[in-house]
């Protein structure tokens, strides 16, 4: 492993510079603006995004748990939705979440396009059904426009639907953090304690599960690892879907991006605190009890990893019309 590396280094230092080769050497790489992007469908996946009107009140939106002015998520401990349903998990953000391996903390969704159409039917969440949904928006001249501009035809169905949610999701990358301008070259992008932090990040060996251009988003790991987490929570993780015993609280490891941004922390929200979830990630998946000054310095460098949020102006969605179906009444 220690070799091929070297001679991995050794072959890119032949062939490229050598701000580039100190970069390839860390766990680490800076997240990548987004591209490839189908501008005319991402436009509509944003008004999508913000639509309450995908909801059977007419009230919440996929922004209503994945606040943009918040990192993506509604920081709470576990979501509310429909009828002030208290959901049974923790919102993650839909920041840079295209470069999850898969999505939903237990991986239930292989992508983004698949996981939109859970929401908007789920009876906790959105509480709508995909068939009220497209007829709400077939009903609205503004949006059967914006169709026929994204994919040639005014015919609405949710296959497109969530498509075009996809396309905005992907555009929701954070790059040129501090952390990324530090790995791109700018060795004063982060102070002494910050860089303190990240070699203990290493060192401690919390890079063995987040790592990568997401710093997390790669793996499914036990929560757990070396001492049990306790937990109220119900979720048994990718248990759940493969009943095998092995995945029992095996859980995606989050991306640490924004992680300053998108508390509280772990799937059943029970960390409030940076802070805490560090120390508790030390102790139960590393088996070390950290002291506190060190706990202070992986803080100061995970907030390095807060990225550019997405700019946007705020999108003005078309307007129903009278034959546009009504949000059920709320009993
Ligand atoms: C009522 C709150 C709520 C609403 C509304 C909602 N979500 Fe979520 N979202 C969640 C929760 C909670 C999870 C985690 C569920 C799980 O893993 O079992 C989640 C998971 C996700 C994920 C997976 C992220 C990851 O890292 O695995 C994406 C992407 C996402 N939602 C996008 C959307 C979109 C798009 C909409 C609108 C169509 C939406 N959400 C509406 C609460 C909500
Ligand atoms: C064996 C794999 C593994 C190791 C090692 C590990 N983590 Fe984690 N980390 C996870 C998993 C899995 C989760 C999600 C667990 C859950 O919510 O059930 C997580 C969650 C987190 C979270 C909360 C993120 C969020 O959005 O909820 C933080 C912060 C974190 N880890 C930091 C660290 C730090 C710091 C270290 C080193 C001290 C570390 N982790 C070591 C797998 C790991």
């Amino acid at each position: 492993m220690k070799l091929s590396k070297t001679i991995l280094s050794l072959v890119i230092s032949a062939t490229l510079s050598v701000s580039v080769t100190a970069m390839a050497d860390e766990p680490i790489q800076p997240v990548q603006a987004a591209s490839g992007i189908n501008t005319a469908q991402a436009e509509l996946g944003k008004k999508l995004f913000f639509d309450p009107r995908l909801s059977r009140s007419g009230f919440i939106s996929c922004n209503s748990c994945h606040n943009l002015s918040m990192g993506g998520t509604d920081n709470l401990t576990t979501s509310i939705g429909h009828k002030w349903n208290q959901g049974p998990i923790n919102s993650p953000t839909v920041l840079n979440s295209s470069l999850n391996i898969a999505q939903f903390w237990d991986g239930r969704a292989k992508d983004l396009k698949e996981q939109a159409g859970g929401p908007i039917a789920n009876p906790g969440e959105m509480a709508s059904n995909h068939e009220i949904a497209v007829k709400v928006l077939q009903s609205i001249p503004g949006y059967r426009k914006e169709f026929k501009a994204a994919f040639g035809t005014e015919q609405i169905d949710i296959d497109k639907v969530t498509q075009a949610i996809a396309e905005f999701e992907k555009t929701l990358k954070t790059p040129d953090s501090r952390f990324d301008q530090w790995l791109k070259g700018d060795k004063n992008a982060l102070n002494q304690t910050e860089l303190a932090g990240y070699q203990l990040f290493k060192e401690t060996g919390c890079t063995a599960c987040h790592y990568g251009e997401a710093v997390g988003g790669t793996s499914f790991q036990k929560m757990g690892l070396v001492q049990p987490y306790k937990t109220d929570n119900k979720a048994l993780g990718v248990y759940a879907l493969t009943k095998n015993e092995a995945d029992r609280y095996k859980f995606k490891v989050p991306t640490l991006r924004n992680v300053e941004l998108t508390y509280p922390y772990f799937h059943d929200g029970g960390a409030q605190t940076l802070s805490e979830a560090v120390s508790t990630m030390a102790k139960i998946q590393l088996g070390k009890d950290m002291p506190q000054d060190q706990v202070d310095k992986i803080v100061a460098f995970l907030k390095t990893l807060t990225g550019k949020q997405p700019q946007f102006t705020l999108p003005i969605l078309p307007p129903s019309v009278d034959s546009t179906p009504r949000p059920e009444p709320f009993k």
